[in-house]
């Protein structure tokens, strides 16, 4: 299939076109800069220049593909205006198509809000944190868009051996000797996945444009932040000290995303399983490189 995904470089999508790649797909991958460029040949997909914030920079890439990705994000300010923008050049380029444009676009287990004991499924009420309310209005307006045959993955917590993903923060910590800043409560349980895992599913939904909808990848349901830091000390020479930072705290230092690390939650992953055969070869995070 030809395939265009915007964020290709990134941390998650990095692993999606080399995925993409190793399944003999053709891939696009838009970039902004130079060394992005680079980073995306090197990775086996055609680098295509443009920018996310300006969508008629690459609105005509869109004419050449059977699916689109949806994996860059800015972090910025105006996070949500420019995704909400790719959107609406997404839908209004679908309108020149003769067969629907299958999308993939990327929610995340944030917008489940906190679960507690209730492992959050796709049925599940959504109650996203602030920072990313706006993505499920986002994936509203691509599911009732009959000229798209939309899909989008809710990608549990994810970690890879290239810098440690959602452990970065506790493996800088740990490798200065720093106490491991524990957000919200050691007791918190985190859905995990390794990005290897995520970005097979990506695959694997691509390849099925009849698979429409919701649907979440995650590898573990819920992981205590306890269990994640004695394996941090584990493999660090740490003495093991660390300090709690309440929600309010995280979020004034940090932003409003720091929101997302303080929830208590489970996430289940059984519709995806069952849909297209995905099962995670990393069950088990302490058994990974990161
Ligand atoms: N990481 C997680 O644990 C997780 C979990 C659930 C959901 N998510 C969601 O998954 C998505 C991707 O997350 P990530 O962690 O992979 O992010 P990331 O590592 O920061 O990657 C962001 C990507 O967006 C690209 N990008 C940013 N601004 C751009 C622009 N103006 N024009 C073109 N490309 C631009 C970057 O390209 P260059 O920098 O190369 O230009 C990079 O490829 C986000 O929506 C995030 O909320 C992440």
């Amino acid at each position: 299939m030809n395939i265009l995904i915007l964020g290709g470089t990134g941390s998650i999508g990095s692993a999606v076109t080399t995925e993409l790649v190793a399944h003999n797909h053709n891939v696009t991958g838009l970039c902004r800069s130079e060394t992005s460029a680079r980073r995306l040949a090197a990775l086996g997909a055609k680098p295509y220049r443009g920018d996310l914030r300006n969508p008629a920079s690459w609105r005509a890439a869109l004419r050449q593909v059977d699916v689109v990705i949806q994996l860059a994000a800015s972090f910025d300010d105006d996070m949500a205006a420019i995704d909400a923008a790719a959107i609406a050049a997404i839908k209004q380029e679908a309108r020149y198509r003769t067969s629907p444009l299958r999308v993939l676009y990327t929610g995340g287990c944030w917008l489940y809000g906190q679960t507690g004991d209730h492992a959050a499924s796709e049925t599940s009420p959504k109650r996203p944190i602030s920072a990313f309310a706006w993505m499920e209005e986002n994936a509203f307006s691509l599911l009732q868009d009959p000229m798209l045959r939309s899909c989008i993955i809710h990608p549990a917590m994810t970690y890879h051996e290239d810098g440690g993903g959602v452990f970065a923060r506790l493996l800088t910590q740990a490798s200065s000797g720093l106490p491991l800043e524990v957000w919200g409560s050691i007791h918190t349980r985190w859905p995990l996945v390794h990005r290897r895992d995520l970005a097979r599913a990506y695959r694997l939904l691509a390849e099925q444009p009849e698979l429409c909808g919701h649907y979440n990848v995650a590898a573990q349901m819920g992981v205590p932040v306890r269990d994640i830091l004695d394996e941090i000390i584990r493999r660090y020479p740490h003495d093991g000290a660390y300090v709690v930072r309440n929600r309010k705290y995280v979020m004034f230092k940090y932003g409003n995303w720091a929101e997302g690390p303080t929830l208590d939650q489970q996430m289940r992953a059984d519709k995806v399983q069952a849909a297209c055969g995905w099962h995670p070869e990393v069950r088990d995070f302490t058994q990974a490189v990161f």
